[in-house]
């Protein structure tokens, strides 16, 4: 698109947003330029909690439907719109409902802990939900002894299961195709390239990658942490989008994004669905739009406030 161009679709979403009050929220994995117009940029948690503090009609969810699914099932009466209906996510994908009921039937004792990257109706059969900012603390506020169910991502489940040496905690089986395709060899390879260079990575990403990482965090845990280090150079574990905050927050440090053995990048497809040209014509036709029956968005509230209650 040329700058002309993109000046234009800015403009006329700056418009469209005073007519509809809406407000624009993106995660860091966004696209630069989605980034550089929102009201908020965020990781999952944060954009949850900025999504309940909101006054405006309408919200523009930048990021995945999962996460515009609980900007909603938070703000039931304001109407919530994502720019692309497929911008999906393959650790929803991995959870049907019908299987986590199924579990809930045969092990009727456990206590479900979803990681917020669930369905709004895999949210509404949880207990509580966790992002990979406070799953650890979520899982620790939770009786010793008490069989628990983690759901959906087999890595972060692995990483809590360690950091909290639970022995009674069943994994589910799903992951994220981005960060379960960083390879520890690639790891490597950048480590041998970059000796000085201190490794980051976010809890999605595989047992033998994590070994190497100095700091295990969120995606705005990350930037923070890079932001505030004395070390001065990176190796990121993460999605790419994260270098639009990494590099306007600390312009002096160098950040290196290893790619993955799938297609040879580190961008998440899903969140690359969305573009400018889609926010304009989804503020214009408020479509697509996420629309939740009310008995199941009261029960998925219920485990999405306990979590928000856990300090
Ligand atoms: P965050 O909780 O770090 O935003 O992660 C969400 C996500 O989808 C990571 O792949
Ligand atoms: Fe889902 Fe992975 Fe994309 Fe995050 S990066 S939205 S976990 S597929």
């Amino acid at each position: 698109m040329s700058t002309l161009a993109a000046v234009n679709i800015v403009e006329e979403i700056m418009a469209l947003k005073r007519e509809r009050n809406a407000v624009i929220l993106a995660h860091h994995y966004q696209e630069s330029e989605i980034q550089e117009i929102a009201d908020a940029i965020g990781d999952s948690l944060e954009l949850a909690r900025k999504a309940k503090e909101l006054e405006c009609d309408v919200i523009a969810f930048c990021g995945v439907w999962f996460m515009a699914e609980t900007a909603k099932i938070l703000n039931p009466s304001r109407t919530v719109i994502v720019p692309d209906k497929d911008a999906g996510c393959s650790l929803v994908d991995s959870c049907p409902v019908d299987m986590v009921r199924a579990f809930k039937r045969k092990y009727p004792d456990h206590v479900v802990v979803s990681y917020i990257n669930t369905s709004a109706d895999v949210k509404a059969e949880s207990d509580i939900i966790c992002t990979s900012r406070n799953a650890v603390q979520i899982v620790n506020s939770i009786p010793a002894d008490q069989p628990i169910l983690f759901l959906p991502d087999i890595n972060l489940g692995n990483y809590v299961k360690k950091q909290t040496g639970r022995t009674n905690m069943r994994i589910w089986q799903g992951a994220c195709i981005v960060h379960t395709t960083f390879t520890e060899r690639k790891l490597l390879e950048a480590m041998a390239a970059q000796p000085d260079a201190f490794v980051v990575a976010h809890p999605e990403c595989p047992t033998p990658v994590l070994q190497h990482a100095g700091y295990i965090g969120s995606t705005s845990a990350l930037i923070d942490y890079c932001v505030k280090s004395e070390h001065k150079s990176f190796i990121v574990m993460t999605e790419s989008g994260v270098q639009h905050s990494l590099r306007k927050l600390a312009p002096e440090k160098t950040f290196t994004f290893v790619t993955n053995e799938n297609c040879n990048c580190s961008e998440c497809p899903y969140m690359k669905r969305n573009s400018l040209e889609k926010l304009r014509d989804s503020l214009a036709t408020l479509s697509p739009r996420v629309e939740l029956d009310a008995d199941m968005m009261d029960r998925a509230r219920g485990s999405i406030e306990r979590m928000l209650a856990v300090k």
